[in-house]
């Protein structure tokens, strides 16, 4: 097989490049090691910042988000007897819109499909060869096949937290960063309508507690626990009675609602950046290269800017022969990849108990500070709607 890119990875960053390519009359195929049915089901981000869906909407792939996603102009932040509201209109000009990472996948994929999109589904064994020449390649095993051969002018590592392209960068070039929090998220689904229009950010002595949302009839929320937890220990019944104490039903007559909960997990956070993004005729893009905890709403608006940056620098380098983009790659986009590395720390330690009376005595500061001065509310304000996809 040859085509001109090979993207390993079907999530939003390979399947957006691939898109996006087609536009420049760039040929692609994307490797997948999953089914597609997995891929457009796996529970994710539900908060896109405006300039990703900009980016969506100039491209043509955001009808279906306009009509069935929900804008929000801010979120809650709140501990035990306050909540407040943080306009991010009001502060920045800019909203989020709530949207499931599964139903953008959904709008990706069948985009893909009109177009002719070839996609190589349920792979094994995937290894990239020779990214320090102009004749690059990916090997893999499909149905049985081993050593089934692609060759490429350029190979995009879009194969997210646990992928193997980023391992091709060879060591001696390589570097890492990374923070392992003493924290998890235990996430659920329930087929109840939301307690809330709009998110809240909840500080509790108990631990952190989120209270997000997919349509006007199901809801996603989140608690805080320890890593090593077991899901079994969670009963839905305790579920539903922790969140009920951190996110402050009873408070100035706020109710939670509890309903049927149809999907439970427990979720690691780290945050971890790898540098550089390229190396030779290999680019990354995504979580293949960094990862966010997901307190911020970062790592999928993350993944689009990288390829909103990507797409310009390889029609540059196939189309004009110029590589001033491609070059330029990995620098550009580790600046907003720090930028929001940054902010989701700063969200996450603001936010999470961890057990020490000083650090809670500092986080409850730093909340009352973001919730009354307009100052501080627009920085986080500014960073959660989004920066720009050129910062
Ligand atoms: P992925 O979506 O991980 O896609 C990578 C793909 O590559 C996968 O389909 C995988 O199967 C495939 N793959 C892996 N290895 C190989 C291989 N060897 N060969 C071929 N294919 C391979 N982000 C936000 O912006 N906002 C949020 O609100 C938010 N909430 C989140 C909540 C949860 C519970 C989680 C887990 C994440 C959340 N994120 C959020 C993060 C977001 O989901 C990811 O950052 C996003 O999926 C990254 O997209 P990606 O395409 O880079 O990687
Ligand atoms: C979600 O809806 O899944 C979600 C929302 C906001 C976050 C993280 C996850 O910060």
């Amino acid at each position: 097989m040859r085509t001109e890119v090979a993207i390993i990875g079907a999530g939003p960053a390979g399947l957006l490049l691939s898109h996006l390519l087609a536009q420049d009359g760039i040929e692609s195929v994307v490797l997948e090691t999953r089914s597609r049915a997995y891929v457009e089901s796996r529970i994710r981000a539900g908060i896109l910042e405006s300039s990703t869906v900009d980016l969506l909407d100039a491209h043509g792939l955001a009808e279906r988000l306009h009509a069935e996603s929900h804008e929000h102009r801010g979120i809650y932040l709140q501990w035990p007897g306050e909540r407040h509201h943080l306009d991010f209109v009001d502060l920045v000009g800019r909203s989020v819109r709530v949207y499931g990472q599964t139903e953008l996948t959904k709008d990706l994929g069948r985009a893909r499909d009109a177009a002719g999109q070839q996609f190589v589904y349920e792979i094994s064994d995937t290894a990239v060869h020779d990214i320090e020449t102009d004749r690059p390649y990916v090997t893999f095993t499909r149905d049985g096949e081993a050593g089934i051969r692609l060759d490429a002018d350029v190979v995009v590592g879009c194969d997210g937290s646990f992928g193997v392209s980023r391992t091709a960068i060879p060591e001696r070039v390589r570097q890492t960063w990374e923070r392992t929090y003493p924290y998890a998220w235990l996430g659920v689904l329930a087929d109840v309508a939301p307690s809330t229009d709009e998110l809240i950010y909840a500080w509790h002595p108990d631990g952190f507690a989120l209270h997000s949302m997919r349509s006007p009839t199901v809801s996603r929320l989140y608690l805080q626990v320890d890593p090593g937890t077991a899901i079994d220990d969670w009963s839905d019944d305790r579920i539903w009675s922790a969140l009920a104490a951190r996110l402050g039903h009873g408070q100035d007559g706020w109710e939670l609602t509890p309903g049927p909960i149809t999907d439970k997990s427990v979720l690691p956070m780290r945050s971890f950046v790898m540098q550089p993004m390229r190396h030779g005729r290999l680019f990354l893009a995504g979580d293949a290269a960094h990862i966010v905890p997901p307190t911020g709403a970062k790592g999928l608006n993350l993944a689009v800017a990288d390829v909103g940056l990507l797409a310009p620098a390889l029609a540059g380098l196939l189309r004009k022969r110029d590589a001033t983009l491609a070059d330029a790659y990995s620098d550009n986009a580790l600046r907003r990849v720090w930028r929001c590395t940054h902010f989701s720390w700063w969200m996450t330690t603001m936010l999470h108990t961890t057990g020490d009376p000083f650090d809670a005595q500092l986080q409850r500061s730093q909340l009352t500070w973001v919730s009354s001065s307009s100052a501080a509310a627009q920085g986080l304000a500014e960073n959660y709607a989004g920066l720009p996809i050129g910062f």
